[in-house]
């Protein structure tokens, strides 16, 4: 007879991630109680159709239901684990379960980015935990790392590839010749999109998780409504092309990084020179560089989405839950303040844009000056091929002020020689 202390869990959603929490519970049941000191028990799962067929069967003896008051207001119940994604019902669920008593552990960053800090006020109010390590990078232990690994460092910048889909679709489309849309449907096809996937490809996935590693990395609340964010849904394959032949591949990043004025950060495809280990990241793979005053650059790298990967993260949030520490659930001692923005149009950047043209005599000269009149200058250009819509020109522009690109990128736009908007997209330095 098994004589290790009960903890017992309750579950609400029962999808990919739910599924690979479900599995893990089982299949790893004798290692999980060896570091946990500890049997769990899963005695409840809620859903929104108990008739659906799942991947993964459940334990015997685990309730199937379609109440979320079956785990909220159970008394039984120690931890209460949120995998249904959106704000509502998440939201209610969460407060009322840690209003209850009980510990909670989500992979929801979207609830957290928008509305974390009344989660995390109550969970104080209550000194219960409110974990979530598989909220961003899917299998990484990002927020472990940030909140306990590296408590001896100021943190000076906080950068990665944090959608899984996102960076399925840039490699397919960069090294299969897959189009977006076919791209795009083999990432949902595995379970790494979004239920809306328009949280991947428009950059908000990457925005919300960029949010919390702000949180954990600085100490403050970024406000979300503040993040500047491009995504990826426009993607021409011709532009990734275009990259290659200078030497960088592009990727989704979320960066964010300590300046003097504040935090400067935001959410864009970037051009990462192909050396450099970001460039190498692939498929549904999701890696980030930490940097920081002691420890230096620190890079992880694993699986960002996906049914075990995820569910092996929040596992680790149950087991932490089970052994009862009580670090702060935000990292920090004291209640987070607003951080100091860097606004966005005075950030400095490094640029790859193309222009569809019209192929005649003075075009360069008047893009040129232009360019020049905002004291935009020119590194490199490529003029090639032809297509229905213009010949393309493709000019990687030296580091200057956002504001200045832009106001130059808006002057050009009444061109009569543009046969089509330009595509612009930041460079790593
Ligand atoms: P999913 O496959 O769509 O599963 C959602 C589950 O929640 C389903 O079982 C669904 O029930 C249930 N559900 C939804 N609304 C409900 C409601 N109102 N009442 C009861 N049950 C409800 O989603 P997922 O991909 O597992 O994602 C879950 C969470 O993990 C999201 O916050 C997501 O952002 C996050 N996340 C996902 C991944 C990933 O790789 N997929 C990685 C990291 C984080 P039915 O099955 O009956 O429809
Ligand atoms: N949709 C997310 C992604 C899941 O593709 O990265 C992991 O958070």
């Amino acid at each position: 007879m098994n004589s290790l202390r009960k903890v017992t869990l309750g579950l609400a959603g029962f999808g990919t991630v739910g599924g690979g929490l479900v599995e893990i519970l089982q299949k790893n049941k004798a290692e999980l109680e060896a570091r946990a000191g500890c049997q769990f028990v899963l005695k409840t799962v809620v859903v929104r159709d108990p008739s659906r067929v799942r991947a993964v069967a459940l334990p015997e003896g685990t309730r199937l239901s379609t109440s979320l008051s079956d785990v909220t207001d159970d008394p039984d119940i120690d931890i209460a684990v949120e995998l249904m994604g959106g704000i509502e019902p998440p939201r209610s669920f969460i407060l009322r379960a840690l209003e209850q008593g009980k510990h909670v552990v989500t992979a929801n960053k979207a609830l957290l980015a928008e509305a974390g800090e009344e989660l995390f006020r109550l969970a104080g109010k209550k000194g219960v935990r409110l974990l979530y390590e598989a909220s961003v990078a899917g299998g990484i232990p990002v927020i472990q790392t940030l909140k306990e690994s590296l408590a001896g460092n100021r943190i000076q910048s906080v950068e990665g590839i944090l959608n899984g889909t996102s960076n399925y679709i840039l490699s397919e489309m960069s090294s299969n010749g897959k189009d977006f849309a076919t791209a795009l449907a083999d990432a949902q096809a595995r379970g790494y999109a979004e239920a809306d996937p328009s949280l991947d490809i428009d950059g908000h996935d990457t925005a919300h998780k960029l949010v919390l590693l702000i949180r954990l990395a600085f100490g403050v609340d970024y406000p979300y409504s503040q993040m500047p964010v491009q995504g990826i849904r426009n993607m021409d394959s011709m532009d990734i092309e275009f990259a290659r032949e200078f030497g960088y591949r592009v990727k989704l990043l979320g960066r964010v990084r300590r300046t003097e004025k504040g935090l400067e950060a935001g959410v864009f495809p970037v051009l990462v020179r192909h050396t450099y280990l970001l460039a190498r990241v692939g498929g549904a793979f999701n890696a980030i560089r930490i940097e920081g005053n002691a420890i230096g650059s620190l890079f992880l790298h694993g699986l960002g989405a996906g049914a075990l990967p995820t569910g092996s993260a929040v596992m680790s949030d149950i087991v932490a839950a089970a052994r009862g520490t009580m670090p702060f659930n935000t990292g920090f001692a004291a209640p987070l303040h607003t951080a100091d923005i860097v606004p966005p149009a005075d950030a400095v950047s490094s640029y790859y844009v193309r222009f569809m043209i019209k192929d005649q005599p003075g075009v360069l000269h008047a893009l040129t000056g232009d360019l020049a009149e905002f004291g935009v200058s020119i590194a490199q250009a490529i003029q090639k091929g032809e297509r229905d819509d213009g010949v393309p020109l493709v000019l990687m522009l030296h580091a200057a002020r956002v504001q200045d690109v832009q106001s130059a990128l808006d002057k050009i736009a009444a061109r009569d020689f543009l046969n089509a908007p330009a595509v612009a997209y930041r460079v790593m330095d």
